[in-house]
């Protein structure tokens, strides 16, 4: 039997949820990962919805400002969100474990100026380096599938068709694709006590793309976005707050069209049970030299965690080779994402 890979989650929503049954059906079908534990901020939030069998026991979930100092993890997977989450928690635990996170604020993983209060601030990747290399560990940032897998197609593309532009769009089907990120980013505003976010892609751009014609395109000329929205204290005055904070919202909502609908929770739960998303990195030449990777989810969280999961691998790997740090998707070796030995995938990959 393969020596198993001891993965934590640090939160417990939809993505910490799906990393759990992900590591459980790697586990099942390579033996080579357990789970080891939840860390949450909410203990009796996530005793109450865990349920049947998951490979952890009760004596498993721990409070995060109280996790044992002994704690056998080999990587832990960051599972809460972008906006708020992350941005503390990733550099904490980067300090303590080996970790692997899905952080998808694209604009905040380089260095950039915080538009609340003008400071510079020096991203995440910096500060995730500074965080995992302290103490001789090893971190992979932005995993996922935007950024994540499109950033490693992304950099192929350009590199493949000189001069040709990748470019990404998301939410190709009429209904949308669920967005994590950007509902979470909703759920941050006051009085909002659950939302939806849909990202929408224009056909009109992506033709322009797939003609060759490799456009300047604005964000807001790509996409825009749908949103619905449930509210604790659901009044008129409460309505028009927040659906002007959404639309002011920077890096999430500021630059797109977006639309506002309200209801109630059991609306919104009956809804939109599903969380389907979708997505595609084309990039083309003026002769028609196509590159074309697209992936479809009906459920995000699923697809994410899958992603994020075969990353844990990868990066006990890399820090038992001494590659400390932080490191994104495109500096990691695919082979080492892989359940398979390097035997196998020269027999039955190449
Ligand atoms: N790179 C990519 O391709 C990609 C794709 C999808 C998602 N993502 C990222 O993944 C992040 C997480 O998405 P998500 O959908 O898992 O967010 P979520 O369900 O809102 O969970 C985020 C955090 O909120 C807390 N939480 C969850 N359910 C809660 C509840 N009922 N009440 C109170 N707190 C609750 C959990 O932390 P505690 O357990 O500590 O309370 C959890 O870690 C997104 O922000 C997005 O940035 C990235």
């Amino acid at each position: 039997m393969p020596e198993k890979t001891k993965i934590a989650r640090v939160g417990f929503g939809n993505i910490g949820k799906a990393v759990l049954r992900a590591v459980n059906k790697n586990n099942k079908l390579h033996g080579d990962m357990e789970p080891v534990g939840i860390i949450t901020r909410d203990p009796p939030r996530v005793l109450g919805s865990l349920g049947g069998y998951h490979g952890i026991s009760p004596g498993q979930i721990y409070n995060v400002d109280n996790v044992p100092a002994g704690l056998d993890v080999d990587v832990a997977i960051l599972c809460g969100g972008s906006k708020n989450d992350l941005p503390k928690q990733g550099p904490y635990f980067a300090n303590r474990f080996n970790t692997v996170d899905s952080f998808d604020t694209h604009a905040h993983i380089k260095p950039y100026v915080d538009k609340d209060t003008g400071v510079s601030m020096p991203g995440y990747l910096a500060d995730m380096d500074v965080a995992s290399r302290g103490t001789g560990h090893t971190a992979a940032i932005s995993i996922g599938w935007d950024p994540g897998t499109f950033s490693d197609e992304r950099v192929a593309a350009n590199a493949f068709l000189p001069g040709v532009r990748a470019y990404a769009f998301y939410g190709l089907t009429e209904r949308g694709g669920l967005s994590m990120g950007h509902s979470d980013a909703i759920r941050t505003i006051g009085n909002v006590i659950d939302a939806k976010s849909y990202t929408h892609a224009s056909p009109e751009a992506i033709e322009r793309v797939r003609s060759g014609e490799n456009p300047n395109l604005a964000p807001g000329d790509m996409h825009w976005r749908e949103n619905f929205i449930a509210l604790g204290n659901d009044t008129p005055k409460e309505r028009a707050r927040v659906e002007s904070e959404i639309e002011t919202m920077p890096d999430y909502f500021k630059d797109y069209k977006t639309t506002a609908t309200f209801l109630t929770q059991r609306e919104l739960d009956e809804g939109h049970k599903d969380m389907p998303h979708d997505g595609l990195v084309l990039a083309v030449g003026e002769n028609g030299e196509t590159i074309e990777y697209k992936n479809v989810w009906p459920n995000n969280p699923t697809g994410t965690a899958g992603i994020l999961v075969a990353h844990a691998r990868a990066i006990q790997r890399m820090n038992r080779e001494g590659k400390i740090g932080a490191h994104r998707s495109i500096d990691i070796p695919k082979s080492y994402i892989s359940p398979h030995s390097d035997k196998v995938l020269t027999a039955d990959f190449m």
